[in-house]
């Protein structure tokens, strides 16, 4: 069968660009308006997204409060009460929620998740973070935040233990025999009894097993540890490559990685995060883009972009180029993208920073027509199976990619026109785990 793509939506925050809440026609509060993140979950569904993604942190996000009290994206929704509220008004869409490992025990997660994916009729999804952002460590009563490879030791523990949990039951263990008085056969119940290096759990989980056996595992871990755990446990791979050749390296790795550990690769889809921007002409996109860039305050702009540059910039000409700085300690790659940006573009000092401080990652802006080309392409060469949408504004940006570059997609070939199953699995094309403790 010809390769399709997958599409998920990055709905926490519901835009990741600092500017999208002050764009003309955009719901300022959506982040916290129920009607309207029903309204989004309804559109993608009849778009046929595979999935709903609601990113989670345990902080307000680690910036500078001149930034902070300038953006939206730092505060929103506990993800598995706006799920489980979003399950009773949809009936297809996956339903994909953050979970951190390193701040959360096994016990809750695998009952939170195995709750979501009953209420949903198997559509949940846990991408498993360790989280990065330090500043939760002070949220959960810890001073320091854990060392990064002991996260992410303590990540892969608690798969183990998690997926064991959501097996305590075998799928016909509940009999529930009025006659006879029996609820569920004990034979077909099984007590994990776990003592690991990091954790400590006895179980059974007091839940049935999911209706998906287990609810589809993602993972958005970029390093080394991080694509080592993607690669022995995702289903789904959420990252951030900055463009199709960075993408094609991470998708040959993870997926060399897997049939190392013994995986078939087509059970693990990568989707990068991709901000999309349509118009009826290519000039159109990109003006909406400078538009929606321009509303970025200067003041939160130049300290993101003085971070990314190593270098104070606030004294810099706004309306000159780019002046020259040296090299310094802070992320090499970082800022040679942004020197190349700047140069490719011909930007001034304040649309460098202003692209930079309102998203700086992957963006597809141009016509449904050269966005799908883009999309076909990484498809075609093993960059990608599909993208995390990441939306400019909503409700109008999402409007745009529900019923202008779904249909071109659809045309041609290269997205379902409909859902072919009931599960977030079957929507991904994976299999139904086995129950390890019962056959
Ligand atoms: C598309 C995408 C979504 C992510 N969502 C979350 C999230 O919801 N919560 C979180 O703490 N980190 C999130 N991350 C960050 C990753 O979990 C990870 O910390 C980051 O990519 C750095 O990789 P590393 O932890 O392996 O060093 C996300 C990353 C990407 C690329």
């Amino acid at each position: 069968m010809a390769k399709s793509l997958h599409l998920t939506a990055f709905m926490r925050p519901v835009s990741l660009h600092t500017g999208a809440w002050r764009y003309p026609g955009a719901y300022a509060d959506a982040n916290f308006n129920f009607q309207h993140l029903k309204s989004f979950a309804q559109k993608l569904e009849a778009a046929k997204f595979d999935a709903f993604f609601m990113a989670d942190h345990l902080a307000v996000l680690n910036m500078s409060v001149e930034a902070l009290k300038r953006s939206h994206t730092v505060t929103s929704f506990e993800p598995f009460t706006l799920l489980s509220a979003l399950a009773g008004v949809t009936e297809k869409i996956g339903l994909a929620a953050t979970a951190s490992t390193t701040y959360d025990e096994p016990y809750h997660i695998a009952r939170r998740f195995a709750s979501l994916d009953h209420i949903s009729g198997g559509r949940a999804a846990w991408n498993i973070v360790t989280t990065s952002n330090p500043d939760a460590a002070r949220n959960f009563g810890h001073d320091e935040h854990a060392e990064h490879g002991e996260r992410y030791k303590r990540a892969r523990e608690f798969y183990d233990v998690v997926t064991g949990l959501w097996d305590s039951f075998a799928d016909d263990a509940f009999i529930r025999d009025q006659e006879s008085g029996i609820f569920f056969d004990p034979e077909k119940m099984h007590v994990l009894n776990h003592k690991g290096d990091e954790l400590s759990v006895r179980g059974p989980l007091n839940i049935a097993r999911p209706v998906q056996g287990w609810p589809v595992i993602v993972q958005a871990g970029q390093s080394e540890p991080g694509r080592q755990l993607a690669a022995e446990t995702a289903e789904v791979v959420f990252c951030a490559p900055r463009d199709i050749a960075g993408a094609k390296t991470l998708y040959a790795d993870i997926k060399g990685r897997m049939a190392a550990a013994g995986r078939d690769r087509d059970h693990l889809k990568i989707l990068p995060a991709a901000f999309i921007v349509l118009g009826e002409t290519v000039e159109e996109a990109k003006a909406k883009r400078a538009q929606l860039d321009s509303l970025v305050h200067y003041d939160s702009a130049i300290a993101s972009l003085s971070i990314a540059l190593g270098h104070d910039a606030s004294g810099f000409d706004p309306d000159g180029p780019l002046p020259e700085t040296p090299e310094t300690n802070a992320s090499k790659s970082g800022r040679a993208q942004l020197l190349k940006l700047a140069e490719e573009e011909k930007l001034t000092v304040r649309q460098l920073a202003q692209r930079y401080g309102g998203y700086s990652g992957l963006a597809f802006v141009g016509t449904p027509k050269t966005v799908a080309d883009e999309m076909e392409a990484w498809l075609a060469q093993e960059a990608a199976d599909g993208f995390t949408v990441v939306f400019p504004f909503l409700p109008q940006g999402l409007d745009d990619v529900t019923q202008k570059l779904v249909p071109e997609l659809q045309g041609r070939g290269l997205f379902r026109r409909d859902y072919e199953g009931a599960t977030l699995r079957e929507h991904f094309g994976l299999p139904r785990p086995a129950n390890r403790f019962f056959s």
